[in-house]
């Protein structure tokens, strides 16, 4: 294959064949096609988009650049969920443990946080002892034993996406529909799922920033997973406001933990038992009363256990990871919160060091936002709108003078 022709046939609106594109991911993931070629491909995908065969021909390619998981034959149906990410989302911590106590599988492999969202591996690694990092053999043994594992991409799992991905991250390229439909799904479908639910956000703490962008996106999703065999339902979230109560990383385990004790914010609580209801067996009812009875908290200690964390310190997480400076945030006036911009709080935790502005960096599980009001309720002069957990002072500064900016009582 003539690397030049095919970029410039893509460049000129032309449609490339499976074949195409197959050689040129397969040469790329063999280091023969060099970064300045794929970058380049990367750019005119980005201006002249995909057709469906074209998505579908670059997401088996990707998917069959590294392994998929196999099951023992006979086993239960395996579901999962994805959500493009947003401010607070600890959905996954809750959503997991609750579908395990139904008759499926959940093989949940994450992402860490990247930007202003955080990542759910992030969050579990808050639990002291918890390994994300688990053998494939070892990760089987555990769904048959207790239904579930929540770890993090094995090198072995789609590498072309990950080597294209990090091209995408510093060319320009990562907000191209076909190229996001092809890296979700190929991680995904290496799960070798039958059943997946999207979480698609949109709003200013979401990558979407409306819900037009955030259908189109499922649309093309749905249409490419079931092509290629798993049946794919979508849920359309907002994202203008922090999901729940909490911002941080072990601050969201201790949301999530209060949610499997059944005392979550409604807000989260209603998210997972929609999503969960999509690719469950069981109905709503059942999953709420799973919630409910302390089923699901057992099964997210048995997942801590198996995983090698420690299940005692779930309940005192935050006394765990303490930050040395909590402050209120505090209302002005009476009145209801009319704005508390996700888009806002998400750059004040990564100000504060709960997120990742670059690939490299390391988080700090104690830092974040706690108690956060929703829109809608009333406050009286002086009430806490929100806590601040910092590390340091000037931190904490810069983050108050930035949720000026964000938040507002009408
Ligand atoms: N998340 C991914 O995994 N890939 C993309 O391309 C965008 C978001």
């Amino acid at each position: 294959m003539h690397v030049p022709t095919v970029i410039e046939r893509k460049r000129d609106g032309a449609e490339l064949s499976p074949n195409e594109i197959g050689a040129l991911i397969d040469g790329f993931t063999r280091g023969e096609i060099p970064a300045y070629q794929m970058s380049a491909w990367a750019m005119a995908v980005f201006f002249r988009g995909m057709t469906p065969d074209e998505t579908e021909a670059l997401t088996k390619a990707m998917l069959q650049s590294g392994r998929t998981l196999r099951y023992p034959e006979g086993s239960p149906p395996k579901v999962d969920k994805h959500s493009t990410g947003g401010i607070g989302d600890k959905v996954s911590l809750v959503l997991a443990p609750l579908l395990a106590c139904d008759e499926v599988w959940v093989p949940m492999i994450s992402g860490r946080g990247l930007g202003i969202t955080g990542g759910t591996l992030d969050k579990l690694e808050s639990i002291p002892g918890f390994c994300v990092d688990l053998e494939e053999a070892r990760a089987l043994r555990q769904l048959e034993n207790i239904g579930l594992f929540m770890i993090g991409q094995t090198a072995d799992i789609c590498p072309a996406d990950k080597a294209l991905y990090a091209l995408r991250d510093v060319t320009g390229t990562v907000p191209s529909s076909p190229l996001i439909i092809a890296s979700i799904l190929s991680k995904k479908l290496a799960e070798n799922l039958d059943r997946l639910v999207l979480d698609v956000k949109f709003g200013s703490g979401a990558f979407m920033k409306t819900r037009e962008e955030a259908a189109g996106l499922a649309h093309g999703m749905k249409t490419i997973g079931e092509r290629m065999g798993v049946r794919i339902s979508h849920r359309l979230s907002p994202m203008e406001e922090p999901l729940g109560k909490t911002v941080g990383n072990a601050l969201e385990v201790a949301e999530a933990v209060a949610t499997l004790r059944g005392r979550g914010p409604n807000d989260l609580e209603t998210l997972i038992l929609d999503l969960a209801a999509e690719v469950a067996n069981a109905t709503r009812d059942q999953l709420a009363r799973w919630l409910h009875s302390g089923a699901a908290w057992e099964k997210f200690i048995a997942l801590t256990e198996a995983q090698g964390g420690d299940a005692g310190a779930l309940e005192k997480i935050t006394e765990h990871h303490r930050a040395p400076f909590v402050r209120p945030f505090l209302a002005s006036h009476s009145g209801r919160v009319a704005r508390m911009d996700a888009g806002t709080l998400g750059r004040a935790a990564l100000l504060l060091g709960a997120g990742r502005a670059r690939t490299e960096d390391t988080i700090d599980p104690a830092v974040g936002f706690s108690g956060i009001k929703k829109v809608g309720a009333e406050v009286a002069p002086n009430e806490p709108l929100l806590f601040v957990h910092a590390r340091r002072e000037a931190d904490l500064a810069a983050a108050l003078s930035m949720l000026g900016k964000g938040v507002a009582i009408a």
